[in-house]
């Protein structure tokens, strides 16, 4: 299948200041017409979340020496960015956002620098004169308290209680918010760092880690495959490490560790069911950080060292399909990267397929299966809440911020996009095509134009298989040839679930050999005129309200503020205190709004908000419409 591309150049005004080179870089929107007549209008292969000129001046290695202040909550030093000026730019132009620069050296020399004007969403560009042989640009700056990717975690909140804990969140555009620099997908830079930390603390990147403190404080991390700039990663604090076995191993708070030990010991095996699948793990070590409790998601795939959640360590490892959904990353998203964040289904679909099918290597296809069908339930939920714009795969975001596009959407329909392909062309073939998509892929960005032509050329038309991929990827709801996955250990608590029914008769359910995913599913299936009676009954045989697994707790909260049951409220506050992640915080504080209960929700959230991070705080701020007095 043949594409024909026509451009269309539209200015959307985006750069104030001119860039030299590059004709690609003026051209904002282009059109698409594929030989079967749909015609869309797409956001360019050029990254419209970044003021940087990625294309002009090209960055290959970024030098990091920073030290962290904890008593100012700030990070100072500065970055020393070794590049290629490949179209003879005048400037050279980095993405920074809320940073103080200090001073630049343009190959040694001190060089003047110039702000443009601050954008809410993208920044302050950082523009500095070049010349066409200029090989290093060293940027000496501090962070200020605007940056966003930065949580100084108060030392209450930690595990331990009484040393302070930092850690960074780069993706999607935070990374510009710690350390000027082109903060794009769509560019690849090895990295190395010195970092300078309190001598009782310990540092860890996404790069090779220490796994002891030293007396000086000082730790040094090279990361020497290419990766976005979003995987950058950063964390300090009172941490110890624990192998798992010789190539896996947690980072933790001492507090935490033997729990964290336990909760992941599956984990090497892990590593090698995933390369059993699509070819070798090639990041050399693969561990994991355990962080606070603010931390806003499940979990981040930084290279080498993916950062997580404490609310996965459950005690029975039933929220393991988090390290496999990160571990699969280490293919899909940090190998093969989205080109630009209107692609992210590339980076977030893939890896749930992935991750599903190392959970079934690893537990079983019941197990999966159950997985397969929660995420359908998440997705149908995605698709009432989004616009149909913002159903489809390949987004527009035009000037709206990644997070945006961070749905259900961009993970499940992707994955039920997959999984439709992989029934259509035999699980085999499927296999093979996806092994050979991350080897010829692999420490390179694509989009999705680009994925849909390999995606034809590779399997589709030499199978002569044909499906709807246009409509998966650019139309909106759920095509009718979505996957239907069966679980019989559901069908069991959906019939549990209703001879319980009317007459509230508690011997009917059985829930000794249920897993946390029956629980979620027996509670998400509670018809929605269950009356607070009811849940009472429930609720005092099985102590949900009590419950110490965090997907148990919130989806039992948000159903019982729903049915009005008012005896969680004191852990419902206790829970949105001490837990920042964002996945749990959306739910909960949306059900308190709908139920017309917004002056509880500020109650908790003005108590709550010092402790989340900024991706949270903020998502939560436009939810409730929140302005800080
Ligand atoms: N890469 C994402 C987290 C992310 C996405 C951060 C977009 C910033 C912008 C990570 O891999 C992820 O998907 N985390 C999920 C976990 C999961 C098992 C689906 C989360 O945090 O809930
Ligand atoms: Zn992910």
């Amino acid at each position: 299948m043949k594409q024909i591309y026509i451009l269309l150049v539209i200015s959307l005004g985006v750069s104030t200041f001119s860039c030299s080179g590059s004709v690609e870089r003026n051209v904002e929107t282009e059109e698409l017409v594929t030989d079967s007549s749909h015609v869309v209008t797409e956001a360019l292969v050029i990254d419209e979340h970044t003021l940087s000129n990625y294309k002009d001046v090209v960055v290959s290695h970024c030098h990091l020496s920073l030290d962290v202040d904890f008593e100012n909550e700030v990070l100072k030093g500065s970055v020393l960015h070794t590049l290629k000026n490949v179209s003879g730019a005048e400037v050279v132009i980095f993405d920074t956002k809320n940073l103080n620069i200090k001073s630049v050296l343009v190959d040694g020399t001190t060089a003047p620098f110039e702000l443009g004007n601050y954008d809410e969403l993208l920044g302050t560009p950082l523009q500095i004169a070049i010349n066409k042989d200029v090989n290093t640009v060293e940027i000496f700056y501090e962070t200020t308290e605007g940056a966003e990717a930065l949580d100084w975690v108060n030392p209450k909140l930690t595990a331990g209680k009484e040393n302070p804990y930092v850690f960074t969140q780069g993706q999607s555009i935070f990374t510009r918010t710690w350390v000027p620099i082109m903060d794009t997908p769509g560019l690849r830079i090895t990295y190395s760092a010195d970092i300078t930390v309190p001598p009782n603390l310990l540092a860890v990147m996404s790069a090779d880690n220490p796994t002891e403190k030293n007396d000086q404080g000082k730790y040094h991390f090279e990361m020497s495959q290419p990766v976005p700039c979003y995987l950058m990663a950063l964390a300090v604090g009172n941490l110890e490490f624990v192998p798992v076995d010789e190539r896996t191993g947690v980072y933790t708070e001492p507090e935490m560790i033997d729990a964290c030990a336990f909760e992941f010991a599956d984990m090497g095996e892990m590593v090698k069911k995933a390369e059993g699948l699509y070819g070798p793990y090639l990041w050399g070590r693969y561990d994991i950080i355990v962080l606070p409790p603010s931390f806003p998601f499940g979990g981040m795939e930084n290279p080498r060292l993916t950062f997580a959640t404490p609310t996965i360590i459950a005690g029975d490892r039933s929220l393991v399909s988090l390290v496999a959904h990160e571990l699969a990353h280490s293919w899909s998203g940090n190998l093969v990267t989205n080109s630009t964040w209107n692609d992210f289904w590339l980076n977030e679909g893939f890896t749930v397929y992935f991750e599903r099918r190392i959970m079934e290597d690893m537990y079983g296809k019941d197990y999966a299966d159950m997985l397969a069908i929660l995420g359908y339930q998440d997705l149908i939920r995605s698709i009432d809440e989004e616009s149909e714009a913002d159903q489809a795969l390949k987004l527009k975001l035009n000037r709206r911020h990644p997070d945006v596009g961070m749905t259900d959407i961009a993970y499940e329909k992707g994955c039920f996009f997959l999984k439709m392909i992989e029934e259509a062309s035999g699980r085999e073939l499927f296999d093979s095509f996806l092994k050979n998509y991350f080897l010829e892929h692999k420490f390179q960005t694509i989009n999705t134009e680009e994925f849909v032509n390999y995606l034809n050329a590779k399997l589709l038309v030499p199978n002569k298989i044909a499906v709807n991929v246009e409509e998966w990827i650019y139309e909106s709801g759920v095509p009718s040839n979505c996957p239907v996955i069966e679980s019989k250990n559901f069908t069991s608590v959906e019939e549990q679930l209703a001879a319980f029914g009317i007459e509230n008769n508690l011997d009917e359910i059985n829930p000794l050999d249920w897993s946390t995913h029956e629980w979620l599913h027996f509670i998400r299936n509670m018809p929605p005129e269950f009356s607070n009676k009811q849940l009472e009954i429930i609720d005092s045989r099985f102590q949900l309200t009590q419950s110490g697994n965090c997907e148990i707790a919130c989806a039992w909260f948000e159903k019982s503020i729903r049915c009005n049951y008012e005896a969680v409220d004191q852990n419902l506050e206790k829970f949105l205190v001490r837990v920042g992640r964002r996945k749990f915080l959306t739910p909960l504080y949306r059900a308190l709004k709908e139920s017309n209960r917004l002056d509880r929700a500020f109650e908790i959230y003005e108590k709550a908000r010092p402790n989340y991070h900024h991706v949270s705080s903020h998502t939560i701020d436009e939810l409730l419409g929140y302005s800080k007095s």
